[in-house]
C-alpha cells in the first residue's frame, strides 16, 4: 500500500504514527490570509478561501510533525511571506536547521489592482532539515541549482470540478519531491487539501501519508489518488 490518507485533524491523527519513521514533510498549511476585498469581478475568487483559513494556529502542529521525521529528513512548509518568522522559530525550537527559502514563480499570475499594488507572481516555501544525519539532495542540473521553481497557476485539467481554492500544481510538488526525497521514501503532508503532494508522490514512486480535515477536499484527494 503506497498511500494512507485520513479525513482527520492532523494533530490528532499523527499521534498514531511512530516516531522518526517519515522521510520528509512536504506541506501547504493554511496561511491565515483570508481577507475581504473588492476584486471578485476580476475573475478572482476574492481572498476568502474558507473557514479553514481563519484563525489557524501557524505553529501548533509543528512539534508533533517533526517528531515523526527521521534525522536528516527534509521539511518543506509553504507559507505567506509575513508568517515566515514564527514558523522558522518553531522549526529551530524543534531540532531543525533552516536551509533556504524556495521561490515558486508563476508566469501567469492572477489579476490585481494594478494602480495600487504589485502583482503577486510568487509563493515561497521554507526548507529545513531535522538535525542529526545527512539530508537528501538530488541535484538535477550539471551546474548549481537555484531555489526557484518556474511554473504556472494550477491548470483546470488538474482540478476536480472547481478544485481546491488554493490547489498547488503537480509540477511544483514534483520539483520538490525529485530533489529532496528518494524513490520509495515516505512523504507526509498533514494538510493535503485535494492531495496534490500525494499525486506527485504517486507519479515519482514515493509513499505518502496525508491528513485533511474537510470531508469534500478529502474526497477530492481520494479520487485523485484513485482510492476507492
Ligand atoms: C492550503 S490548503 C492545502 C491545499 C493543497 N496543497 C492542495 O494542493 O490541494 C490547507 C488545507 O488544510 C486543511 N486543514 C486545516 N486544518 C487542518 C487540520 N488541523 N488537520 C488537517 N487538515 C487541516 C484545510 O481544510 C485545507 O484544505
Amino acid at each position: 500500500m503506497n498511500y494512507k490518507v485520513y479525513n482527520n485533524d492532523c494533530v490528532i491523527g499523527m499521534q498514531e504514527l511512530q516516531r522518526e519513521t517519515v522521510d520528509a514533510i512536504i506541506t501547504d498549511p493554511p496561511y491565515n490570509i483570508t481577507r475581504d476585498n473588492n476584486f471578485k469581478s476580476m475573475g478572482r475568487a476574492g481572498i476568502d478561501f474558507g473557514e479553514w483559513d481563519k484563525e489557524f494556529n501557524l505553529v501548533s502542529w509543528i512539534p508533533i510533525s517533526i517528531d515523526k521525521v527521521k534525522k536528516g529528513g527534509n521539511v518543506i512548509i509553504f507559507t505567506d511571506w509575513k508568517s515566515t518568522t514564527p514558523i522558522i522559530e518553531e522549526l529551530e525550537k524543534n531540532n531543525c536547521e533552516v536551509k533556504d527559502m524556495i521561490r515558486v514563480e508563476k508566469s501567469n499570475p492572477m489579476p490585481r489592482n494594478r494602480d495600487r499594488r504589485f502583482i503577486t507572481d510568487y509563493e515561497i516555501a521554507i526548507w529545513a532539515v531535522k538535525k542529526g544525519a545527512k539530508w537528501t539532495f538530488n541535484r538535477q542540473l550539471e551546474t548549481y541549482e537555484r531555489p526557484l521553481i518556474k511554473t504556472k497557476v494550477t491548470p483546470k485539467s488538474e482540478k476536480i470540478e472547481k478544485g481546491h481554492p488554493t490547489q498547488k500544481n503537480i509540477e511544483t510538488m514534483e520539483w520538490l519531491i525529485e530533489r529532496l526525497t528518494n524513490e520509495r521514501d515516505v512523504v507526509l503532508d498533514p494538510f493535503m487539501g485535494s492531495g496534490t503532494t500525494g499525486v506527485a508522490c504517486n507519479n515519482l514512486n514515493r509513499r505518502f501519508i496525508g491528513y485533511e480535515l474537510d470531508r469534500n477536499y478529502y474526497s477530492m484527494a481520494k479520487s485523485r489518488l484513485l482510492i476507492v
